[in-house]
């Protein structure tokens, strides 16, 4: 495999609501997904995230884990609702001091803490005052940033605001599939606005509070038009706009791409400037290009979906396709030019069952064979996060699909190191 530059950042990635369990313990608030797995049929196998993966009281198991895997740094997001259980507010010092304890236990063993402020877990108070749907919410998740950055910056150099704002508007607002479980469709789309501001405000706040290094994790998939005619093309160049451009361009260049325009609150112009918050790195999560066509008759929206063929499948049903890491981080490049920051793979990761994973080991190998050719490209790319370090609650499909390097057998809480683990901490052991 192609060399990567010195200090290149190798890591892995998780998610509070995802691996902590302990819902109800330390003076944690209600989570939206909380809510949300408690609703009948809203999660496909009836779970929820009550004990997941217990790292709430086996972090320092899982810190070890990572040692021994030699990874430098450790992306994780920390709960809203333990930090302010109903989001605006009192302090609940439980759960600040729970991840003032996991960030001192990460520098202790040599191991940057990746700090995400928000991975989808929205307090419910804040959810049932209008949630994403509403301008004060980014007000709040500003003051939290605050209160966070205050009492980690001092150890922690790297700072992403909310993770993939565009699955939280898409699935979570739009369709319905994830918390809070609107199905609004292009309605939802303020939820997008109003998280861009919330991230651009919270760069403020971590700035105030003399955070160094502060991006963002935005999830991206080129998109692929079905054919070259005139009106597939149009339909691609909307959905781009839908779900990549519509987060990139306000972040990076401060403003929207024409075709989201429309679904945007009539006050957004005033925004801009705050979303625009320079940024020290941007971050990309990447997982599958998506397949697009123009829409068929009677078809109200601009665009229908369209499945990538012809590409093996994880257990999730996603296509691998290593090429489309290299192809969006082209496009990055040309579409952002000098206003592009230097660029983290803050996720990319696979399911497949089993300990003995070889899927994982040829995706992780094929994914980091194409960002090499994407630097020598061009791209500035510094840093690539495994998702994830252990199988975890995979939302809406529950425990089933599993994306760990790691085994978490979900009885006994044990965990065992898969063959990929075993891959990667000799590519690492490599690479030092
Ligand atoms: C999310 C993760 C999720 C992963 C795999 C990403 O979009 O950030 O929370 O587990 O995809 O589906």
């Amino acid at each position: 495999m192609r060399g990567f530059p010195d200090g290149f950042l190798w890591g892995v990635s998780t998610s509070a609501f995802q691996i902590e369990g302990a819902t109800r313990e330390g003076g944690r608030g209600v989570s939206v997904w909380d809510t949300f797995c408690a609703t009948p049929g809203k999660i496909h196998t009836g779970e929820n995230a009550d004990v997941a993966c217990d790292h709430y009281h086996r972090y320092a198991e899982d810190i070890a884990l990572m040692s021994e895997l030699g990874v430098g740094g450790y992306r994780f997001s920390v709960a809203w609702p333990r930090v302010q259980p109903s989001g605006s507010g009192p302090v609940n010092a439980e759960g600040l001091g729970f991840y003032d304890s996991l960030v001192d236990a990460l520098c202790e063993a040599g191991i940057r803490p990746v700090v995400t402020l928000y991975h989808w877990d929205t307090p419910q108070d804040l959810e049932d005052a209008g949630g994403w749907l509403s301008r004060d919410t980014a007000y709040r998740f500003a003051e939290y940033a605050a209160i966070v950055g205050e009492r980690l910056a001092d150890r922690v150099e790297h700072w992403i605001p909310l993770n993939e704002p565009v699955v939280e508007t898409l699935y979570g607002y739009a369709l319905g599939e994830y918390a809070p479980g609107k199905a609004l469709l292009f309605d939802a789309m303020p939820a997008a606005h109003f998280q861009n501001l919330a991230h651009g405000l919270a760069v403020s706040a971590l700035r105030s509070v003399n955070a160094k290094s502060i991006g963002s994790a935005n999830n991206h998939s080129p998109i692929w038009p079905a054919t070259q005619s005139a009106a597939d093309l149009e339909a691609a160049e909307h959905l781009g706009a839908v779900a990549n451009w519509m987060y990139t361009d306000p972040m990076l260049l401060g403003r929207y791409p024409e075709q989201v325009i429309q679904y945007l609150p009539d006050d957004f112009a005033d925004d801009l400037t705050a979303i625009a918050a320079p940024l020290d790195f941007y971050g990309v999560n990447y997982y599958e290009p998506q397949g697009c066509a123009a829409p068929g008759e009677g078809n109200p929206l601009p665009f229908e979906l369209r499945a990538i063929e012809g590409y093996p499948l994880t257990t999730n049903g996603s296509p691998v396709v290593p090429d489309g890491l290299r192809e969006f981080l082209g496009q990055l490049r040309t579409r952002y030019e000098d206003k592009l920051p230097p660029i983290y793979i803050t996720e990319s990761g696979c399911s497949f069952d089993g300990v003995h994973d070889k899927e994982r080991i040829q995706y992780l190998q094929d994914h980091l064979a194409a960002l090499g050719q994407a630097l020598d490209e061009g791209s500035d790319v510094r840093g690539y996060f495994v998702w994830s370090l252990l199988d975890n609650f995979e939302w809406s499909k529950g425990y089933q699909p599993r994306f760990g390097l790691v085994h978490v057998d979900y009885c006994t809480l044990a965990r065992t190191p898969k063959d990929s683990f075993y891959w990667y901490r000799d590519l690492l052991g490599g690479a030092r």
